[in-house]
């Protein structure tokens, strides 16, 4: 989450964001920050937070799936110069190898974890400000849970002495609850001296950034440590179930920030809208419902419940009702739903309507035209006000090609119909029911194709003799008057 924060410090300000580590608790072939946070990988949290501190450099270190983590920082920080960890681990290299990628910054340099997705420029202040007093100043946070995090060792005074990670630290060192956030501001004089001399004398074998701090307060410089005034935004994600944590923290944060703008949410616990997506006033999201990627929804339209679009639009006032659609334009008024899949290049015109157990691909339906009922209907194109009956199939594959269904304005298709394309279907035509549709239909024309019907009297009764059928037919037949009631 990003907010802008105006920098004290009269030095430049460069940061670094460490994104080279394997992660290998996430258990997983995606690297751990391309997952996404409300639609947004999360080392695109991180960078915008950098970004909103306006530094006059910005360096990110990759080396785990190096060109996938490069994209996407390259997307979301343009200006951002990648740096490539060699083979020796350990956030304490990630960083020596920036600061030698930053030649001659002289400065100022805020260190973020590439996994600590909620920290906001707002909490990062304070740190900013302390750097005045400090050579080096860690953002500390006390956590009901600090299992996993290096821990912040206080001396008598109760200045910062050292921070030990959990797997190196003894019984009583995991006791303390004060953790360190992975969120440093360093002054590059001195960084490096410090960084060259660092060993690996810990557990991992890794050169480990947390004992720069000892280096330096060992060499009578000032060292601190700031507590983050609210320790939710520092959580890092190193596994699955931290990630779920994050995201719902995120997700709960988006949903909030648009019921503030006039959205109703029904449920919060059961939406899900993306960072990425636009909302207009008075629109109501019923439980149950996803919004993610590009899509946007106007004014007065009610979408879900159980609804899930990806990329979409939304019309004025259209009514969605358990839609799953992915790249598709809904009309103004339009309704879509119950049980509707549309499939990408789906545009339905205003006041249209794609209804029950409806599959649409590739298709213009225009104003006020309707698909009500058990179809699909695939790269085709329907004029205005027309109707598509119940149970209709566009054949557009022939097994090599797809090929293209016109259906013209003020149409009315009967149930049961296949259109076999590339077909044509004049404005104002007609169709019988279970035509199958394999030549073009004039304007104002009806056709039909399927062979008149033959009832074959007494069938039941010499073909399937003694069955319920023929007993209840033959019933029937003893008594006529019954059927006249029915009428
Ligand atoms: C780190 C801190 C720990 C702190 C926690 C906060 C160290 C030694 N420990 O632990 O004190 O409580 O963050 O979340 O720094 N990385 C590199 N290159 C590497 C190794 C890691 O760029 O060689 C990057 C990772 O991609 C990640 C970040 O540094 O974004 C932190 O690494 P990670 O392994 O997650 O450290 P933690 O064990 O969480
Ligand atoms: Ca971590």
């Amino acid at each position: 989450m990003t907010d802008t924060a105006a920098r004290p410090a009269a030095r430049p300000l460069a940061v670094v964001v460490l994104a080279a580590g394997q992660g290998t608790r996430m258990r997983s072939r995606t690297a751990k920050v391309l997952h996404p946070i409300a639609g947004l990988p999360m080392i695109a949290h991180v960078l915008a937070t950098a970004r909103a501190l306006e530094p006059v450099r910005l360096a990110v270190v990759v080396r785990h799936e190096r060109d996938a983590v490069a994209a996407a920082v390259t997307a979301a920080a343009p200006e951002a110069l990648l740096v490539d960890q060699d083979e020796v681990p350990g956030t304490g290299r990630a960083v020596e190898q920036a600061l030698a990628a930053l030649a001659g910054f002289d400065g100022d340099v805020l260190v973020l974890n590439g996994d600590v997705p909620l920290l906001d420029a707002s909490t990062l202040e304070p740190l900013l400000a302390a750097g005045a007093a400090a050579e080096a100043v860690v953002l500390s946070a006390r956590m009901a849970d600090p299992s996993g995090y290096g821990r912040i060792v206080r001396d008598a005074a109760g200045g910062l002495d050292r921070i030990v990670e959990h797997r190196d630290a003894t019984g009583d060192e995991r006791r303390i609850d004060e953790i360190n956030a992975g969120v440093y501001l360093f002054r590059t004089a001195g960084l490096g001296e410090a960084l060259a001399a660092l060993e690996a004398a810990n557990d991992q074998g890794e050169r480990y950034l947390t004992d720069v701090i000892v280096a330096l307060k060992r060499s009578g410089r000032a060292v601190a440590a700031i507590l983050a005034a609210d320790p939710a935004v520092t959580a890092g994600v190193n596994d699955r179930a931290q990630l779920a944590d994050v995201q719902r923290r995120v997700n709960a944060a988006v949903v909030l920030r648009w019921q503030l703008a006039g959205v109703t949410v029904q449920d919060p616990a059961t939406t899900w809208i993306d960072a990425t997506v636009e909302l207009a006033e008075d629109v109501e999201i019923r439980p149950g419902t996803q919004l993610l990627g590009a899509t946007v929804i106007a004014r007065d339209a009610v979408v879900g419940p159980d609804t899930t679009l990806v990329d979409c639009e939304v019309g004025e006032g259209a009514r969605l009702n358990r839609v799953d659609a992915t790249l598709a334009v809904v009309g103004a008024g339009a309704q879509v739903g119950p049980w509707s899949y549309l499939r990408p290049g789906t545009r339905l015109g205003a006041d249209g309507k794609i209804g029950t157990f409806v599959e649409t691909k590739n298709v213009v339906i225009g104003d006020g035209s309707k698909v009500p009922h058990l179809s699909y209907v695939g790269d085709a194109e329907v004029g205005e006000r027309s109707n598509i009956g119940a149970g209709t199939i566009t054949a557009n594959y022939d097994g090599v090609a797809k090929h293209r269904t016109l259906v013209g304005s003020a149409v009315r298709t009967g149930s049961h119909n296949v259109f076999v394309a590339p077909v044509t279907i004049g404005d104002g035509a007609y169709t019988g029911a279970g035509t199958v549709v394999r030549k073009d239909v004039p304007a104002g024309a009806l056709a039909v194709n399927v062979a008149p019907q033959r009832n074959m009297e007494g069938w039941v009764e010499s073909h399937r003799p003694g069955t319920d059928a023929a007993v209840t037919a033959a019933h029937r037949q003893d008594a006529p008057g019954e059927d006249a009631d029915l009428e």
